[in-house]
């Protein structure tokens, strides 16, 4: 028994490029295989590893029903044509470190990630997951020279996830059923948006008091530190992949979702060249627009003093980059 030979088709099939294969991008990548999203590619600078995390991801596709390429690579030649790239190398923090801790490392690595990638994708929207995560995206959106609409940084549908967990938790409720919005920085001065979380379009002003509520915003705020504490040998990546999947998802089957995303702002919330979360509409062009809530004084005063902190950190990145 034999194929017949018909004229060889050719299919462009959406491509996903992971720099970074550690836990957050080797989970991402099957979960992009998984839900059947994109053919990936791991690109990982330690010999061997990408390639390995690769052909387990692959031999499991039988098991999982899909079959989508997975490859591991060292070489930026092998991704080329990819309709998004995800950062995620650098290193992840550890015991007692800030997450601005990272800074000084992580700068480097995505300034070479972010131009290397660009090389072989120029189309390709980017996604960053690279802590300190608003100063890495806006170093990637300065080397690549990208439209603000095709680069972004994935932290607030992680820290609204942690946020709507919590108060799923609280009440007793399913998680889908709760919807929250975290704004502002990925860090300490993150902004919880409570005003605006519902249980299934209850607001939760209505079913928890204050204090609660100020103590389940504490935790979403110390979200990534609670994990660090207990892991004690890195953070947080099955959320975390979850997370950017979803964004990456919104992105390639154009379903114009509307989620917290790190963008570079320009006038939105009278802030200007910073980047920082806000909610975003994410379909095939990248973000489509950023949407400006009505905020409260407090509310508004607490995402500039996130951005301030993000901006002092953009002028050290600057610093340690030149004097490289
Ligand atoms: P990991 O250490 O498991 O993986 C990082 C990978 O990057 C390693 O495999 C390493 O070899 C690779 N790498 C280092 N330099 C590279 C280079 N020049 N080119 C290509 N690959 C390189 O760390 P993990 O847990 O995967 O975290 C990755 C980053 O994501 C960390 O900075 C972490 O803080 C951040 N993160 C951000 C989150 C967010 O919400 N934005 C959530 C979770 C993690
Ligand atoms: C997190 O929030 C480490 O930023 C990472 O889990």
């Amino acid at each position: 028994m034999s194929f017949s030979s018909n004229s060889p088709i050719v299919c462009n099939l959406p491509r996903v490029t992971i720099v970074g294969a550690g836990r957050v991008g080797s989970t991402l990548a099957q979960r992009i295989a998984e839900k059947n999203l994109a053919d990936v590619v791991l690109l990982d600078i330690i010999l061997g590893m990408p390639q390995g995390l690769a052909l387990d991801l692959v031999e499991a596709r039988g098991i999982e029903l899909h079959n989508r390429q997975i490859i591991g690579t060292n070489n930026y030649a092998d991704t080329s044509g990819s309709q998004i790239v995800v950062i995620t190398a650098g290193i992840p923090r550890k015991t007692g470190m800030s997450r601005d801790d990272l800074l000084k490392t992580n700068a480097k690595i995505v300034v070479e990630a972010a131009k290397n990638a660009i090389a072989y994708s120029p189309n390709a929207i980017f996604i960053v997951v690279t802590n300190p995560l608003d100063v890495m995206t806006y170093l990637a959106w300065q080397a690549t020279g990208l439209p603000r609409s095709r680069i972004m940084g994935m932290a607030g549908v992680l820290d609204s996830a942690r946020f709507e967990t919590f108060i799923a938790l609280e009440l007793g409720v399913l998680p889908a059923d709760v919807k929250a919005m975290v704004l502002g920085s990925h860090g300490d001065l993150m902004v919880p948006l409570s005003r605006y979380a519902t249980v299934n379009g209850i607001p939760i002003t209505e079913l928890l008091d204050t204090a609660t509520i100020a103590r389940l915003v504490e935790r979403t705020r110390n979200g990534g530190a609670e994990i660090v504490e207990l892991m004690q040998t890195g953070g947080a990546f099955f959320a975390p992949a979850s997370a950017t999947s979803v964004m990456v998802e919104s992105i390639l089957l154009n379903q114009s979702r509307l989620l917290p995303a790190a963008a570079y702002l320009q006038g939105e919330y009278g802030l200007e060249d910073v980047v920082i979360g806000v909610p975003c509409r994410l379909g095939c062009s990248g973000i489509e627009s950023v949407l400006e809530l009505n905020l409260t004084d407090g509310e508004r005063e607490a995402l500039h003093t996130s951005a301030q902190s993000v901006r002092k950190n953009i002028e050290r990145s600057q610093e340690i980059l030149a004097n490289n």
